[in-house]
């Protein structure tokens, strides 16, 4: 009878003589057993390293991969991106004709449903969303219990995860019926709470939905309404803020994506799995970077200083903000379509000397180097945060920004998910470090340091509004 060695080098030899060549042979020296392992879209699996053991009690092989650098967590055809030669499609198609032709909610639909709408379906889609724009007057009453001052962004998360409270339905994530119900609602809401977060900080009463704007403008009016009876902002600022939108409308399995997925795995209703989204883009290292690129042009002042900060940043003592991407290691194709907008918004808008040093700073960071030979290009973030700056957006509402356009992501994302059969709750694997076995010990003779870590000394109180 033959051995399992003999019959794994057999399978492997067998495979290779068959002119099988999508397997991948691989020897675990710890034993001198081979295994042929399929190779499908240039993937392995994670369960077929499983068999490799040492011991027939051994759990068997697994990969070890923290931030999932280099591990598949689902199959998408929602978003495709190629970093090394800097494009972006979504569903097949090219970003910057999707910017030049499409409109956001058009995005949003071929996004979630896979294919761009027709004329009537387009027309139903942007009558849906106009209707649900709408929020309950209880969570209007919800807000209202935030401190003044309190950052949008976990309004907004907080806000996102209460709508699951007053659409319980949602909870039927089987029901397509349901399930096209919440993306309205969530598409059509995000703004809603997004704007009224931002009113609330300033001290303003919320502004209700306008079904006669477009989503863009609509947006824009429910920022910045004051007294006049409509609010129809200048054509170049919705339009440009319209494309904004459509480069934030998704990008793959990013962080907050990752996070929808992951917790909607557990089968929760998509409000609270959007919520996760929401909470995960509030982090620094996903959303925060246009802000610091504004901070970074207030402190170079003048484009004479460029030179000099150029140098620190050679010598490590800066970032260049808004260079440099994980995934694109050419020009981020976002970066480029605003670059077209931006001088339609400014000159619809007062002047800003930061657009003077952007641009200079990108140009001799291009003619440099110690730059392009790192592949550092200008990312989508290097003139967001300028142009939202120029629409009179506040910093701490860019993020808020991002999440309006990437519910649409987080939407499809998670419909795709719901749909794939291969679909399991998310659940990694740990590698085990600690100890094991340990006897009990009860109080008395425990050792231990006399001082525990406590809480900080107590802070000043922040003043209440109007002190
Ligand atoms: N300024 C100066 N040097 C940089 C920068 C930068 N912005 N980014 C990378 N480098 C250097 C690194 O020091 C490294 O140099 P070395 O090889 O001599 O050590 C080299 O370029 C490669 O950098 P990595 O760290 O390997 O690049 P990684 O892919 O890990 O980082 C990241 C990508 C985090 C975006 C980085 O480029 C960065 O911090 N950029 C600035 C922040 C920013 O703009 N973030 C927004 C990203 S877009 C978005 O999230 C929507």
């Amino acid at each position: 009878m033959a051995t399992e060695q003999q019959t794994q080098d057999t399978n492997a030899a067998d495979a290779a003589s068959a002119g099988n060549t999508e397997t991948l042979t691989v020897t675990d020296n710890r034993t001198g057993k081979t295994y042929e392992l399929p190779i499908e879209d240039g993937t392995v699996k994670g369960m077929d390293l499983r068999q490799i053991k040492v011991s027939e009690d051994d759990f068997g092989l697994m990969s070890y991969d923290p931030a999932f650098t280099n591990t598949a967590s689902c199959r998408s055809s929602v978003t495709y991106i190629d970093g090394e030669a800097g494009i972006l499609e979504h569903r097949g198609y090219s970003i910057e004709q999707l910017c030049e032709r499409s409109t956001f909610l058009e995005v949003a639909y071929l996004l979630i449903f896979g294919e761009l709408p027709t004329g009537p379906q387009l027309d139903r889609w942007t009558f849906d969303i106009t209707h649900h724009t709408y929020v309950h007057e209880d969570l209007k009453q919800f807000f209202e219990g935030f401190r003044y001052d309190a950052h949008p962004m976990g309004m907004l998360l907080a806000g996102v995860g209460a709508l699951s409270t007053f659409y319980p339905d949602a909870k039927q994530i089987d029901d397509p019926e349901e399930r096209y119900m919440s993306a309205v609602r969530l598409i059509a809401k995000v703004p809603t709470l997004a704007a009224f977060s931002y009113r609330h900080n300033m001290g303003f009463p919320y502004a209700y939905p306008d079904n006669d704007l477009n989503f863009s403008e609509n947006f824009l009016s429910m920022m910045f309404k004051k007294t006049e009876a409509k609010h129809v902002p200048k054509a170049a600022l919705s339009r440009a803020l319209d494309v904004l939108f459509i480069l934030h409308a998704d990008h793959e399995q990013n962080c907050s994506t990752n996070a929808v997925r992951g917790v909607g795995s557990s089968d929760v209703d998509p409000y609270s799995a959007v919520a996760a989204g929401v909470a995960a883009l509030y982090g620094p290292l996903h959303g925060g970077a246009n802000e610091a690129v504004l901070k970074m042009l207030r402190r170079i002042e003048s484009p004479d200083n460029i030179p000099a900060f150029l140098e620190r940043v050679k010598e490590r003592g800066e970032k260049l903000m808004g260079f440099g991407h994980r995934v694109y290691k050419n020009y981020d194709p976002r970066a480029r379509i605003i670059q077209q907008h931006m001088d339609e918004v400014f000159e619809a808008t007062e002047y800003n000397p930061l657009v003077e040093i952007a641009r200079e700073l990108e140009k001799r960071a291009l003619d440099d180097d110690y730059f392009t030979s790192r592949k550092l290009y200008p990312n989508v973030d290097f003139y967001s945060g300028i142009i939202y700056e120029a629409m009179e957006i506040p910093a701490n509402m860019f993020t808020v920004i991002f999440a309006i356009p990437r519910t649409a992501g987080w939407v499809a994302q998670w419909m795709e998910m719901h749909e794939d059969p291969a679909t399991k709750i998310a659940r990694p694997r740990q590698i085990y470090t600690g100890a094991r076995e340990r006897d009990y010990v009860a109080i008395d003779d425990r050792d231990g340091p006399e001082k525990i870590v406590g809480p900080p000394a107590r802070r000043p109180k922040r003043p209440r509004r109007g002190a």
